[in-house]
């Protein structure tokens, strides 16, 4: 028996911007998936056959990194699934985690890597924030400039990506989960055109990339008000950009009248979550819960991926 466990994302400042290498900050969640492995005499997945489209990420580790004897496979999540919070990238870096160590002991690193292609291979475009910081925990700043003090740094189609370490305070953030599925490879590529056709889409992807520098130092400063400051200047941007939705602008304003302090979309928005910050998280927390399908109160994961065995 192989046991690996996995934490869940949120990206505080940047997405989008991370995908055309401007800087993000993405911290892993106290929401966890964990993932069984046994060896067995048929694939499954939580005693069902395993489906190529239902279990696309598990099918495509398997296919990367395994070539021994059918695995039975049992998941279990706390993370809602297509809610932007890193549900695949969770279940992704805990497999291919525990079938590494299945064969011969895995790395942070390799970990991030080889889910980020698998990510890649299932989305087409993306970048890898989501399984580097599953795979990594605590916190990241993705950005495609190369300075000291890299963990790693991830290439692919002539885009490379630096991975820096970010040491977040001890913070409670608010999730709040939209009743609509997130749908990444869909607002990516929405965005995309907009970014290709248009000279106002990159000056606000410009004006983004000063945004999350600007946010990197308040939080350092432990400065939460200035943080929620700039988090709801990203989510303008986010907004203008095309990536809000009717329902993702209503539990914003319901966060912020609630008395948080900066409140944002979270991954690639048209539905999926939003995040919020404040002093009240309690209050904040269940405002959401009445506009939403679900809210919660996390705080920073401090380990990445783990296996036991
Ligand atoms: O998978 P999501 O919804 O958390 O979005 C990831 C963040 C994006 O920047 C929108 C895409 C990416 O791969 O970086």
């Amino acid at each position: 028996m192989t046991v690996a466990i996995s934490p869940g994302k949120i990206i505080l400042l940047g997405e989008h911007g991370v995908v055309y290498g401007k800087p993000a900050l993405a911290m892993a969640i106290s929401l966890k998936v964990a993932a069984d492995i046994e060896i067995s005499s048929s694939y499954t997945v939580n005693s069902r056959p395993l489906d190529e489209k239902k279990h696309i990420y598990i099918k495509k580790a398997i296919e990367k990194l395994w070539d021994g004897e059918p695995l039975s496979i049992t998941t279990f999540s706390q993370i809602p699934s297509a809610s932007g919070l890193g549900s695949s990238a969770a279940i992704t870096t805990a497999i291919v985690a525990a079938l590494f160590a299945m064969k011969n002991g895995f790395s942070k690193e390799k970990v991030a890597k080889y889910s980020f292609e698998i990510e890649y291979d299932v989305q087409g475009m993306a970048s890898p924030i989501d399984t580097s910081t599953c795979s990594y925990g605590n916190a990241i700043m993705v950005w495609k400039k190369e300075k000291e003090g890299y963990i790693w740094k991830i290439s692919k189609n002539g885009s490379t990506w630096y991975i820096y370490p970010f040491e977040m305070p001890e913070i409670n953030i608010v999730i709040g989960v939209s009743n609509i599925k997130s749908k990444t490879p869909s607002i990516v590529k929405k965005v995309s055109k907009f970014v290709e056709h248009s000279s106002f889409a990159k000056d606000l992807l410009n004006e983004m990339e000063l945004l999350v520098m600007e946010g990197v130092k308040a939080l350092r400063q432990k400065d939460i008000v200035k943080f929620g400051e700039i988090m709801n200047q990203n989510h303008k941007i986010l907004y203008n950009i095309g990536a809000s939705s009717r329902e993702i602008e209503k539990l914003v304003a319901t966060a912020r009248k609630a008395g948080a302090y900066g409140a944002k979309i979270t991954g690639a928005g048209g539905g999926g979550s939003i995040i919020a910050i404040g002093d009240d998280c309690e209050r904040i927390m269940e405002a959401l819960k009445e506009k939403c399908k679900d809210a919660y109160i996390v705080t920073p994961d401090k380990e990445g991926v783990k296996v036991w065995k």
